[in-house]
């Protein structure tokens, strides 16, 4: 086997371009280190599935009136244990949590925020699908406890960001701002092996991901789009093109950092009567998610803004999202501009 760079040797070599931004690079890394410790212990409850007992509903509902699964709310508690335990947070917001999640008297507290989805595509998690854990991190502006007001920084502000997918291999991707690096872990070693140096999207793609059982309900700039894909070559673009959809962000952001693509979760009609901007949440999907399209040359935008600039107005505010090869984004945004 190849001899590979741990996780820990890679960020310890990155500290010298994080102190060069004026960021404190021995608290990124240490932050860094708890996430993955979190990653690790949750990649192995997934890969357990049944025998692990923590497949199946948790017979309550999230803020959102979604349904939570039992392993929605045990990645929630691991992700808080094993992060908090860094030093390194004033506070944790999280998908499965109304409010964020102070750090509590007698535990050391640090300079930043962390969003979380602790379980993504958590729907795929009964069939054995993909899905994952993503995070975004925050400055924490003022010396005070945090309150839900100050996790509410636009994507610009993150500092850190990545996902860490539960798939055929467990894979860790993250950005500081400065690219895109893909760690596969090592499941013997208990240790994440830089595998994916330098994540770059595409410009050009011909793939495209989308829940298509929505189609009745879209507006005309995703359908106008999403019909002269699928004409093909006997359409406006001349070309055949391919569609996937792993019903989990983290698997189709995935595959569109590996080898290209367009993902969009729009607003539409039905959502839009239902007093909803989107499906996916800005603090905790989209933002991370965005910034590390854009980190590898991809694009993210809402169709009115690009996505890292949205002024947060709410903890589990939800956004239209497109993302991906940079000359698909584009397109997509000129067909939002020109029906608009
Ligand atoms: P979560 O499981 O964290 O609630 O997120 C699910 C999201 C996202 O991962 C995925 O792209 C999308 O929901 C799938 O939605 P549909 O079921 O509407 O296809
Ligand atoms: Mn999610
Ligand atoms: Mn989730």
């Amino acid at each position: 086997m190849t001899q590979r760079i741990t996780l820990k040797d890679y960020l310890n070599q990155n500290a010298a371009l994080l102190q060069e931004q004026g960021k404190d690079a021995d608290a990124l890394n240490t932050l860094m280190l708890g996430i993955a410790d979190a990653c690790v212990d949750i990649a192995d409850l997934v890969r357990h599935g049944e025998l692990a007992g923590v497949l199946g509903a948790a017979g309550q509902e999230n803020v959102q009136g979604e349904e939570q699964k039992k392993l929605d709310i045990i990645a929630n508690d691991v992700f808080i244990e094993k992060t908090q335990d860094t030093g390194q947070l004033a506070g944790i917001a999280s998908e499965e949590m109304d409010h964020h999640y102070p750090i509590p008297d007698g535990v050391e507290k640090g300079k930043y925020l962390i969003t979380v989805d602790p379980l993504d595509g958590s729907s795929n998690i009964d069939v054995n699908g993909a899905t994952g854990t993503i995070f975004s991190v925050l400055p924490h502006m003022s010396e005070d406890a945090p309150t839900d007001a100050d996790f509410l920084q636009s994507g610009e502000q993150q500092v850190l960001a990545g996902y860490c997918l539960f798939s055929s291999a467990t894979m860790l991707v993250i950005t500081f701002g400065n690219g895109v690096a893909g760690f596969t872990l090592d499941i013997e070693q208990g240790e994440f092996l830089l595998s994916h140096e330098n994540m770059t999207v595409p410009k050009t793609t011909k793939e495209f991901s989308i829940n298509a059982a929505y189609a009745a309900h879209w507006h005309a700039p995703v359908k106008r789009y999403i019909d002269e894909c699928v004409q093909g070559e006997q359409g406006p673009r001349d070309a055949n093109f391919n569609m996937r959809w792993a019903g989990s962000m983290v698997g189709d952001v995935h595959r569109i950092l590996c080898r290209g693509g367009v993902f969009l979760y729009p607003s539409d009609e039905r959502m839009q009567k239902a007093g909803k901007a989107g499906k996916l949440r800005l603090m905790y999907e989209a933002n991370p998610m965005a910034w590390l399209m854009e980190q590898a040359g991809g694009l993210a935008h809402t169709g009115a803004q690009s996505i890292l600039s949205v002024d947060p107005t709410e903890l589990h505010q939800r956004v239209p999202v497109m993302m991906g090869s940079a000359d698909e984004v584009e397109r997509l945004i000129d067909y939002h501009t020109s029906a608009s």
